[in-house]
């Protein structure tokens, strides 16, 4: 656990940008020039973007690489594209400087909408994690289950403290060594803003809620945990779950008029 800690402030030492300064630098040539030719191993192919392994002078990386949509008119397309990636490397760098564990990013290259950024190694989502203890089922699995719901909450609170908005909150979106239960890694910032807002924060739990439950049915009374220990550790927790009350209230009445 200690180590992983210590990974991750020496790599901060290295970590570009280490302002929020989002410009690469120019003197850098693009990776994309090493990569030329060679075939890539592509990890993930979503709607909006696709994810490989590149190798980033001698660092291993992932790319993130958001491509082009060929039904949106170019310009709007090129805009939000460029505004996603832009999004993702503010919120990653707002959220290290909160002591929250996300990839270090090692480059931007606005040509390609790529984010280069450090490979999380021998790293699982949260997802595949809590699918894998809840299907165990033992004491011990509970006990797991239940510090990563408290580090859920202590690291969402930590992130709402410095009013960063995630945007798409899911236990896909969180990485876990397959051990160390209590140390959560987000990724996936393209949705992010930033806001004070109590009501955007409700909102950004309610996302969560809604995917948690269906990603792992039945899982209420661990979902309450992770809003128990957010609401131990947020600083205007109160306002935020008050918020989130009245958002699920507006959802029922949506379902039931729907
Ligand atoms: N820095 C990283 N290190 C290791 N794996 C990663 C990293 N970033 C993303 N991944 C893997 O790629 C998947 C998709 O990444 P994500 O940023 O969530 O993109 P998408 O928008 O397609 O969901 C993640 O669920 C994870 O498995
Ligand atoms: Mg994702």
């Amino acid at each position: 656990m200690a180590a992983l800690v210590t990974a991750h402030v020496t790599e901060n030492a290295d970590c570009w940008p280490s302002s929020a300064g989002l410009e690469p630098s120019p003197s850098l040539p693009s990776p994309h020039h090493m990569a030329e030719g060679k075939m890539r191993s592509v990890i993930k192919q979503g709607a909006e973007a696709r994810i490989y392994a590149e190798n980033f002078y001698g660092k291993p990386s992932i790319v993130k690489e958001r491509f082009k949509k060929s039904y949106r008119h170019p310009s709007l397309d090129e805009k939000l594209t460029r505004r996603r990636v832009g999004q993702e490397v503010r919120a990653i760098v707002r959220c290290r400087k909160a002591g929250i564990l996300t990839p270090c990013v090692y480059f931007v290259d606005h040509e390609t909408n790529s984010i280069f950024m450090e490979k999380m190694h021998n790293y699982y989502t949260a997802r595949e994690i809590i699918s894998d203890l809840l299907k165990k089922g033992t004491s011990e699995a509970a006990n797991e289950l239940d510090t990563i719901a408290k580090t859920i909450g202590i690291t969402l609170a930590k992130m709402h403290d410095v009013d960063c908005i995630h945007g798409d909150l899911t236990t896909s979106n969180m990485l876990l060594k397959e051990r160390l239960v209590d140390q959560i890694t987000l990724i996936d910032f393209g949705l992010s803003t930033v806001s004070s807002l109590a009501e955007d924060k409700g909102v950004d739990l309610y996302v969560l809620e809604r995917a948690f439950l269906s990603t792992h049915p039945n899982t209420e009374a661990l979902f309450q945990v992770i809003l128990d220990s957010y609401k131990k550790s947020a600083k205007k927790a109160d306002g935020v779950i008050k918020k989130l009350d009245e958002v699920r209230m507006r959802g029922r009445k949506r379902t039931m008029v729907g």
